[in-house]
């Protein structure tokens, strides 16, 4: 009997990620969650980067202006009009109050073009969105590791587009050089693969750090030279929190020569303003002809309109506005600071970072072996049995064993100090059990039940031929 592929290739392909072990650590969360009356000992969710700092500065704003929705008494004489509303242009007043979002959201050091803003379903849609206006299926992006381990998904499932890690490292703060980007570009030519482009997050998911602006004006110089694209994913722009300021590739190219056209940037309220769930993505693109196709596009991802509208509301008041970022930074800095003292407490150290949701923790001490075999046991003991799901470095494809990303910003100020407590409880038990009589003692408690599935093939790919592990960050 003839076998008959009944579904695409894309339909039956794994680049979506969701088949990845990975996803075992929020299943287990899934199966699990904590709650501090209801399940105290539950699994805490320290691999969702969702910033949950300030929902109350929005509720308050919706109370005070209930016109801004069309589902309220006050508001519903626009009904009509914006539920008919359907030109993937988007709402003017929406497209002004995102871009003078994101000029605020950089300081008001630059100002963006409403023209220009190309709407998607989230930072998601957006980054596809860019991928098929640039590349063609088989196409590369430069994507400096480690890195947001869902661009798999986001920029190469639908697309096609393969994704070639520049390997950075902790030697130097994991700082992209030109060296590695010029290893990963010749190793990529050597193997007949077309790159148009590199993809950077500033901030970075997920170091939780900024590129500094002679970093950042290398990487324009760099793909000049190439004249190749430069896509910036600026979706924490917002979230810096402390010293050094951001630096958006929007304010380099203002001082430098380079081709406008070859630059991109995405954008979303899903982190700086903590929507994820309103998907609100944006392309801005300084090329015109991108603008032109990414619009067109932009129809299989609007934002709904009654979102648009209230978005239209909200970011054009600017009082609201000021102060949401300014608590926001406020309020992220104070979590920061007490996640990595608590840390500190047990010696543990994260690499420094000034923006993000998340730590980028390193447990290289705690691996009984330096390896990603390693990092992945020691993740299971951490998902298993000190209940707390964070996400290993190899699922940012980071080139070394023993990092770990820890979210911090989806949980009230109880939980942290739960998560803190086992995090203390268990390096404590480890150093003792390791410090016995000088040596390494099996510890028991880290043969853990085998319900984790393991898979080492997927990285052992990396090497050879571009495919790269999935899971959503
Ligand atoms: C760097 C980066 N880009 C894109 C996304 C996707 O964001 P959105 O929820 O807007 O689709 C995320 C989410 O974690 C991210 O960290």
């Amino acid at each position: 009997m003839s076998h008959q592929q009944l579904l695409s290739k894309i339909a039956t392909n794994d680049k979506h990620g969701e088949n990845s072990p990975y996803f075992d650590g929020w299943k287990a969360y899934d199966r699990n969650p904590f709650h501090s009356t209801k399940n105290p000992q539950g699994v805490i969710q320290m691999g969702l980067a969702e910033n949950q700092l300030c929902f109350d500065l929005i509720e308050e704003w919706i109370r005070n202006n209930p016109k801004a929705s069309i589902c309220t008494p006050e508001g519903v004489h626009q009904f009509r009009d914006i539920a008919n509303f359907q030109d993937y242009h988007g709402l003017p007043q929406f497209r002004k109050g995102v871009a003078n979002f994101m000029s605020k959201a950089r300081g008001g050091r630059v100002k963006y073009d409403p023209e220009r803003i190309l709407m998607s379903g989230g930072a998601t849609g957006a980054n596809e969105l860019i991928m098929f206006c640039l590349a063609d299926p088989g196409d590369a992006f430069m994507v400096p590791t480690p890195y947001y381990p869902a661009f798999v998904r986001d920029l190469g499932w639908r697309t096609g587009v393969q994704l070639v890690p520049v390997h950075c490292d902790s030697s130097n703060n994991f700082k992209v050089t030109r060296e590695a980007l010029e290893q990963a570009y010749d190793n990529a030519k050597k193997s007949n693969i077309d790159v148009k482009g590199l993809i950077i997050t500033n901030p970075s998911n997920p170091l939780g750090t900024t590129l500094d602006e002679e970093t950042l004006k290398s990487l324009v110089r760099f793909i000049n030279e190439k004249n190749i694209h430069l896509v910036c994913d600026e979706i924490y722009a917002a979230t810096v929190f402390s010293a050094p300021k951001f630096v958006s590739v929007s304010e380099v190219m203002q001082e430098m020569k380079c081709n406008k056209e070859l630059i991109h940037i995405i954008y979303s309220l899903s982190k700086d303003m903590g929507l994820p769930g309103f998907r609100v993505g944006i392309v801005y693109s300084y090329n015109n002809d991108v603008v032109s196709c990414g619009r067109k596009m932009s129809s299989f991802g609007l934002v709904s309109s009654q979102t648009q509208h209230f978005l239209a509301s909200l970011l054009s008041d600017e009082d609201f506005v000021n102060k949401y970022l300014e608590t926001s930074k406020k309020r992220l800095a104070k979590r920061h600071r007490f996640f990595t003292k608590g840390l500190e407490t047990v010696s543990i150290t994260c690499l420094a970072s000034n923006s993000g949701l998340f730590c980028w923790m390193n447990l290289r001490r705690l691996l009984k072996e330096q390896s990603f075999e390693g990092e992945m046991k020691l993740w299971r003991v951490i998902v298993d049995e000190v209940k707390l799901n964070v996400s290993p470095g190899s699922s940012f494809n980071c080139s070394e064993p023993g990092w770990f990303r820890v979210c911090f910003a989806n949980m009230d100020d109880e939980t942290v100090e739960v998560a803190l407590k086992r995090i203390r409880a268990f390096v404590g038990r480890e150093t003792n059990d390791n410090n016995n009589n000088g040596k390494r003692v099996e510890v028991k408690r880290w043969k853990s039940n085998n319900n984790l599935r393991l898979s080492f093939n997927s990285r052992r790919r990396i090497k050879s031929g571009y495919t790269l592990p999935n899971m959503y960050g």
